[in-house]
């Protein structure tokens, strides 16, 4: 698999820095040998954008932009309505200003809602159970109307499970900024002892164990399935969805388990009440990104857990 330096040339980063810090890319050249234009910049800020696209004439854009926790989004709903439709919109109409018409846009399983598991491409969405991924589906149409408005567009729409992981150098990692929402970044700050205790969210669904089933993905793979995904629309044009995930569903007391297998670290863990807008239980089937990007995970849920605690104990107090 060709490295995306090798596909695109010239790679730059646009960021805002509200949950990440630009030591972070220091780290991401140190790791791909490659240097990155940095453009600090809020997706919202058309002025802005419109300077990194005259700078950059960019061939294609991976759109990361966006809020994603599925707890804090139930919370504060049009916190992420504003942030990750109106940003996306801006970012479309600057694309289109400067021609740019190839995105890769990083979309999400919760657009499914609740269709039968595993879940296919095919199957209808937005039937969501919550602010962040009702933003993922009507970013989704809204670049479903731009191709039908305009079919030189090209198109993928990425749908992450479950996250998870860390490079295996321990130089980047999962590292939100306060409190985490999602469940390993938690895990592994209760491990070091940054947090006293995980709370389980719900022990009473109906899954094997009681708590909630997901497809966790390693990040590597994660970021291979763009690779993959960029390779294809720089040659084409069109729209279309893709699974990127595992295949396979584990619940929330195995992650506990296999991080402590894998680790050694007890966990100090309770079961507590549901979590608004948490579904029993999801995973992929991951056929088409295999069968049309040539690309399958290739990392278990041991190397997840291994690969977080590595970065963990290499960066206790995260990424300054
Ligand atoms: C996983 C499980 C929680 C925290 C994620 C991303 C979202 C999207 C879909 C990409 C759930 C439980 C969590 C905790 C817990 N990914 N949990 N205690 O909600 O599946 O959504 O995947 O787009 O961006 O957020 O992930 O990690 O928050 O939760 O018990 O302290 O862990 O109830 O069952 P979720 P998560």
């Amino acid at each position: 698999m060709q490295a995306i330096s090798e596909v695109i040339p010239v790679l730059s980063s646009v960021d805002n820095y509200y949950n990440s810090v630009p030591a972070v890319l220091d780290r991401v050249e140190t790791i791909t040998g490659k240097s990155l234009k940095r453009y600090e910049c809020d997706i919202r800020n058309r002025e802005g954008l419109e300077k990194v696209f005259a700078e950059t004439s960019p061939q294609a854009v991976i759109h990361f932009a966006g809020l994603k926790a599925v707890g804090e989004s139930s919370k504060l709903p049009l916190m992420y309505y504003e942030n990750n439709i109106s940003g996306s919109v801006v970012l479309f109409e600057v694309m289109e200003k400067f021609n740019c018409k190839k995105i890769v846009f990083s979309s999400s399983a919760t657009v499914y809602g609740n269709n039968p598991i595993p879940y296919k491409e095919t199957m209808p969405t937005g039937d969501v159970s919550n602010p962040y991924g009702r933003t993922k589906h009507f970013i989704e149409q809204i670049l479903g109307d731009v191709y039908k408005a305009d079919n030189t567009w090209s198109i993928s729409l990425l749908r992450y499970f479950n996250p998870i992981g860390a490079h295996e150098s321990g130089l980047i990692g999962e590292d939100p900024n306060g409190i985490p929402n999602n469940l390993m970044p938690f895990i592994s700050r209760v491990a070091i002892g940054k947090l006293p205790q995980l709370t389980v969210f719900g022990g009473d669904y109906d899954t094997k164990d009681g708590t909630c089933i997901r497809d966790y993905i390693h990040v590597v793979d994660l970021a291979k399935a763009h690779l993959c995904a960029v390779a294809k629309i720089l040659d084409t044009t069109g729209i279309n969805a893709y699974n990127i995930g595992n295949g396979v569903g584990y619940s929330v007391l195995d992650i506990i388990n296999a991080f402590e297998k894998t680790t050694g670290q007890k966990l100090n863990y309770i079961i507590g009440d549901r979590r608004a807008g948490d579904l029993p239980a999801f995973y992929a089937d991951a056929t088409k990104a295999n069968t049309e990007l040539g690309w399958k995970a290739q990392y278990d849920i041991d190397k997840m857990c291994i690969d977080t605690w590595n970065f963990q104990t290499k960066n206790p107090d995260g990424i300054k």
